[in-house]
């Protein structure tokens, strides 16, 4: 087992460059704006702590349109790789009354979709006028509950990713680019 450095040396593959995730917000802020432009609520991001924050940030830069945010911490996870399937929330939208408020749920990746699911489910019980979902990376062959996203980044294969946001027991969120994780490092 190798010793890991926390840095890009511990991955073995480049999923997706600084300048290819540069294009792929691009393109979501592109369909983003389509969708809401012509409505007369307040646009609210709804960031996941912590992983989407970096998404989330160079996003909101590229939308035209008025647009506010907040953050909301939800887990899946315990330490390590998989799943607990149990989601929990730790941080709730500071918005009182979310009428005539189109929410936007901005996520870093999509695996089992039981986050998702959960999320979306407790915050259209709020009652806003509308909840979407954008995620960065989606891993539709990991579903373990239906769930399908409004805006869709890129579809990626099973692997253990980290960077731009993602973690590995909280390290290598800070990493500019989206990596494959060595198995040594977590097995
Ligand atoms: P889900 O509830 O299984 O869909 O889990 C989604 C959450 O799991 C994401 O917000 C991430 O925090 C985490 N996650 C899933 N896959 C990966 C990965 O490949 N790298 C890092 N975190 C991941
Ligand atoms: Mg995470």
């Amino acid at each position: 087992m190798s010793t890991p450095t926390y840095s890009a040396a511990d991955c073995k593959e480049v999923l997706f460059s600084e300048q290819q995730i540069d294009e792929i917000i691009t393109r979501l802020a592109r369909e983003i704006e389509d969708t809401y432009k012509g409505s007369k609520n307040r646009l609210v991001m709804v960031i996941t702590l912590k992983g989407a924050l970096p998404f989330a940030s160079a996003l909101m830069k590229k939308i035209n349109i008025p647009i506010q945010y907040e953050c909301v911490k939800v887990s899946s996870y315990g330490s390590g790789t998989k799943s607990s399937g149990e989601v929990k929330l730790h941080l709730d939208l500071q918005i009182s009354d979310p009428e005539n408020t189109d929410l936007l749920i901005i996520e870093d990746i999509i695996d089992s979709g039981n986050t998702l699911s959960f999320l979306t489910a407790y915050l259209k019980s709020r009652r806003p006028a509308s909840v979407r979902v954008c995620t960065l990376l989606d891993k539709p062959s990991r579903r373990e509950v239906d769930f399908t996203p409004d805006f869709n980044g890129a579809q990626i294969p099973d692997k253990f990713v980290v960077g731009f946001g993602l973690d590995f027991d909280e390290n290598y969120r800070a990493l500019p680019f989206i990596g494959v994780l060595k198995e040594e490092i977590y097995s």
